[in-house]
């Protein structure tokens, strides 16, 4: 990094131990985080989100998140296919439910938007660098691990309320307290508390 007065500090991860002077160095541009500036590829998890919480879904039929999801991660030779797929499987899933038909519609409008069978593009080939949830994004160098040599510096902004200010978190009771300084993030699932804060580990398309 070269600040503002020319003043140069050099951040290293402890796994790089190559000698840089090798390789091009790369100035950071817009692109490095905005690299899906114009086509986005929703990941399904997000998509679906949207349309139930605008209510295009009913999130009170049963298990219907998680049909979706699987339905979405399966990969089809071509979008007609894809689109053929989501109506089969969700009449067969919810032979008696009479907002299926929306949900079909719904489920084929995210598919859409977000499915290139034919190009083989999605959500699982195009990361998204902004952010740090399904990709390592910030993460690839706000990670507390890339250091100063002497190791007394690393790179600012590496904890949640660095950031985010967390203002409150839960459900009912809970997510009426308010904390303006930021509050410490708890994991909604509890077996993943305390777990590596690398959220793309577990919640990207590959992990
Ligand atoms: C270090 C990563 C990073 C770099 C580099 C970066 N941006 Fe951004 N940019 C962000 C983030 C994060 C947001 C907020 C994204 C969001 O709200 O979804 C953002 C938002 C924006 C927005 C939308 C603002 C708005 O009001 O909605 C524009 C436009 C933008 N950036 C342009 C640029 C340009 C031009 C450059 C290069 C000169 C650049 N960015 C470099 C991370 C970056
Ligand atoms: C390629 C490496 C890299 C990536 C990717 C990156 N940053 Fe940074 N960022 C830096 C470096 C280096 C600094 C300066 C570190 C310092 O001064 O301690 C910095 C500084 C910052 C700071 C100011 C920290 C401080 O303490 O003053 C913020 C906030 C920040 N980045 C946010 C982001 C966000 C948000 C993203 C993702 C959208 C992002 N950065 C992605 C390398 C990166
Ligand atoms: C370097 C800055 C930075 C740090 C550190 C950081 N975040 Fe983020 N976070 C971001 C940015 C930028 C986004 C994307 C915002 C957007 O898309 O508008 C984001 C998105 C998120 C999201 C929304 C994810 C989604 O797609 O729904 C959550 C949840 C989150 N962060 C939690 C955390 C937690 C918990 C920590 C601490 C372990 C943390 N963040 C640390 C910058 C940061
Ligand atoms: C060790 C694996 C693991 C890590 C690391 C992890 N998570 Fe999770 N997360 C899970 C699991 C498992 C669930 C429950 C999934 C479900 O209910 O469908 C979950 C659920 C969630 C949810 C609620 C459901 C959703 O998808 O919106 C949020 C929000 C979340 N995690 C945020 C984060 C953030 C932010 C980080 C990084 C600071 C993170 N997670 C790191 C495994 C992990």
């Amino acid at each position: 990094m070269t600040d503002s007065k020319g003043k140069v500090t050099e951040f290293r991860a402890p796994d790089f131990t190559e000698d840089p002077n090798k390789f091009v160095i790369h100035r950071m541009t817009c692109m490095d985080c905005h690299n899906r500036p114009a086509h986005q590829f929703q990941p399904p998890g997000d998509a679906i989100d949207v349309a139930m919480s605008l209510g295009r879904i009913d999130p009170t039929i049963p298990l219907i998140r998680s049909n979706l999801m699987a339905l979405f991660s399966t990969t089809n030779a071509t979008v007609t296919a894809g689109l053929q797929r989501i109506a089969s499987s969700l009449k067969a899933s919810y032979p008696k439910e009479p907002k299926v038909e929306t949900v079909i519609a719904e489920a084929q409008q995210i598919y859409t938007n977000n499915f290139f069978p034919e190009m083989k593009a999605d959500w699982r080939n195009y990361p998204n660098n902004i952010g740090h949830m399904r990709w390592p994004g910030c993460f690839r160098c706000h990670d507390g691990q890339h250091k100063t040599a002497d190791g007394n510096q690393a790179i600012g902004a590496s904890g949640c309320n660095d950031c985010h200010i967390i203002l409150s978190q839960g459900t009912g009771p809970q997510a009426h307290q308010l904390f303006p300084q930021g509050k410490t993030f708890f994991h909604p699932d509890p077996s993943s508390e305390g777990t590596d804060p690398d959220c793309f580990f577990c919640h990207s398309a590959n992990p």
